[in-house]
């Protein structure tokens, strides 16, 4: 019996982060008509949801500062989401000013880290989130929510199940449509993710979590394994594995889009992707920053891609 045949014919949601949690973190200045770019070819890959940018403070994080400019750049395809970070209301203005129909506001599951990544406390924060998702789903967006630090703190380390459950609950009562539950350093592992859903289930329906893992210690894709079974259908990744976050020393880009793709065609899960389109996607921002993507398929693609080149050009007369 094969205990992965259930999966086939599902279909998964893939949010794709590239363009803010990946770009928030590189070295490299990438242009303004470069992230557009890029953003214009995820859309050709037919990801559902992208994540285009953060209407936050350009003084902690620099790489954001032209989220308007990105905004009013890109060709926005109908049916595809295109969202942004939003930690204030300052920020919704911005975001409101850029025609932005959906933000996400970003909680953490631990005071530390908190602090560190907005400056506020936990509670601070999510007052501050009840104002932004009032004033936006008065103004007709959607909200989503992020829990940051849901598998460990790289300040306080271990996070009870119990805590990340509760703060989700916290987010839902906001009026968010659903909490990613985000591993931010990626130390996440299998052993973990089916007990912290088990306790997450008790008090929220599985539409409303999706799954944010990085990939630092290599068990992402085991990761989102671990949790097909129990019915998530959003995963976000980041196209080639771009990614990390500024205010969590240690992580490592996202779950690479290339790679859960890969996977998720091979198990017969239904993403509605182009892989050859993403890997496109993928070649190009590698292009642009200065060093080579962390995603094995995007890898493997590239260095299929230099093989064939040498063929050609060993055949040619
Ligand atoms: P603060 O310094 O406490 O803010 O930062 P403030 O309210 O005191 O304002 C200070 C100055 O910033 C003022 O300007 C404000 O106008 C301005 P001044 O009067 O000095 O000229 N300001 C803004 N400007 C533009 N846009 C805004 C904005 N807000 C204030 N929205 C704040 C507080 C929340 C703003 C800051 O800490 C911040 O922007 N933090 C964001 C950090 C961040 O983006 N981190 C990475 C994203 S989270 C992440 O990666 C995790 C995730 O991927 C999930 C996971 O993996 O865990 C989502
Ligand atoms: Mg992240």
């Amino acid at each position: 019996m094969n205990p992965l045949a259930s999966l086939r014919g599902r279909h998964i949601t893939i949010v794709e982060v590239g363009p803010r949690d990946g770009l928030q973190n590189e070295q490299a200045a990438v242009s303004t008509a470069d992230k557009i770019a890029f953003v214009n070819r995820l859309s050709a890959a037919n990801l559902p949801a992208i994540e285009v940018s953060a209407f936050v403070s350009p003084t902690w994080v620099p790489q954001m500062a032209d989220a308007a400019d990105v905004f009013a750049g890109i060709a926005r395809r109908p049916g595809i989401r295109y969202t942004a970070l939003v930690p204030n209301l300052a920020g919704l203005d911005r975001a409101l000013g850029a025609g932005v129909s959906e933000i996400a506001v970003f909680a953490a599951s631990t005071e530390t880290f908190s602090r560190k990544n907005i400056n506020q406390s936990i509670d601070d924060s999510l007052a501050t989130y009840q104002q932004v998702c009032d004033r936006a789903r008065g103004a007709g967006l959607r909200v989503r929510g992020y829990l940051s630090t849901a598998f460990g703190c790289p300040y306080e380390g271990d996070v009870a199940p119990q805590r990340v459950a509760e703060l989700a609950e916290r987010l839902l009562a906001l009026g968010v449509f659903e909490v990613a539950i985000s591993d931010t350093i990626g130390l996440a592992h299998p052993g973990q993710v089916p007990p912290l859903l088990d306790t997450l289930l008790t008090r929220m329906p599985v539409e409303q979590i999706a799954l944010h893992f990085h990939d630092t210690r290599g068990t992402a894709l085991a990761n989102v394994l671990a949790a097909l079974p129990f019915g998530v259908t959003t995963f976000d990744a980041s196209a080639g594995g771009l990614g990390g976050c500024p205010y969590a020393p240690g992580a490592a880009g996202n779950l690479a889009t290339d790679d859960l793709v890969y996977m998720l065609n091979g198990l017969g899960v239904e993403t509605g992707v182009s892989l050859p389109a993403l890997s496109e996607a993928s070649a190009f921002i590698a292009s642009r920053i200065d060093h080579p993507l962390p995603s094995r398929y995007a890898q493997a693609s590239a260095a299929q891609r230099g093989s064939q080149k040498a063929k050609v050009k060993r055949q040619a007369p």
